[in-house]
């Protein structure tokens, strides 16, 4: 019955489309599949990470992850710590992946859109596999390019500073 009742409750949550975060083992390992499937690569340590995701027809169809110590992959010997630091980032978000079939549908747009809600102020990158839609996506919904090294970008927004510009 226990096991009916979380079934339920989970479908229930899984409405098509929209942002939901993956809380569960059964949603945390469908996330990993995705992961692998887009990324074609290990998942890093996710202890301080949440993932957030959208179902279309019972299928994880996107999915990104949100690391609560943004900091962590920053080397505080490295030159670029301060910049960034300085920020003060509240979380980083990482692994954003949308199964190739559900692409260009808005997607990754609806789960960054998300996280401005959840998150006051975010930090995210790209790099060199990095799909070139991704630094379009960034820039429309307001971030902005805070340091670039090599083929790598970070970007930041701030819901303080959408405020200072209206
Ligand atoms: C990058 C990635 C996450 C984007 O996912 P997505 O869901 O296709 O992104 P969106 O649909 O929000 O936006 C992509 C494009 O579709 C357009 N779009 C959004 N909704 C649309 C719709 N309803 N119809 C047509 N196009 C649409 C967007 O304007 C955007 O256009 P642009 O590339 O010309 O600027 C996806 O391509 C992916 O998983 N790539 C591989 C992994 C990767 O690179 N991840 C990012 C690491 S930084």
């Amino acid at each position: 019955m226990k096991l009916i009742m979380e079934n339920w409750r989970q479908y229930m949550n899984e409405e098509d489309e929209e942002v939901i975060e993956l809380t569960t083992d059964d949603q945390k390992a469908k996330a990993a599949a995705l992961e692998t499937l887009v990324f074609k690569g290990p998942t890093p340590n996710t202890k301080h990470h949440r993932s957030f995701g959208i179902f279309d027809d019972g299928d994880l169809v996107a999915m990104t992850r949100v690391n609560l110590r943004p900091l962590s992959s920053w080397k505080k010997k490295d030159d670029d710590y301060d910049k960034v630091s300085v920020l003060d980032p509240v979380a980083a978000i990482s692994a954003t992946a949308v199964n190739p079939t559900h692409r260009r549908r808005g997607f990754a747009t609806k789960l960054k859109k998300h996280l401005q809600g959840e998150f006051g102020s975010l930090l995210t990158g790209t790099g060199p596999k990095s799909h070139e839609s991704m630094a379009r996506i960034n820039l429309k919904l307001g971030f902005k390019p805070v340091l670039r090294r090599g083929k790598n970008t970070q970007y930041f927004w701030s819901s303080g500073e959408e405020e200072e510009e209206d």
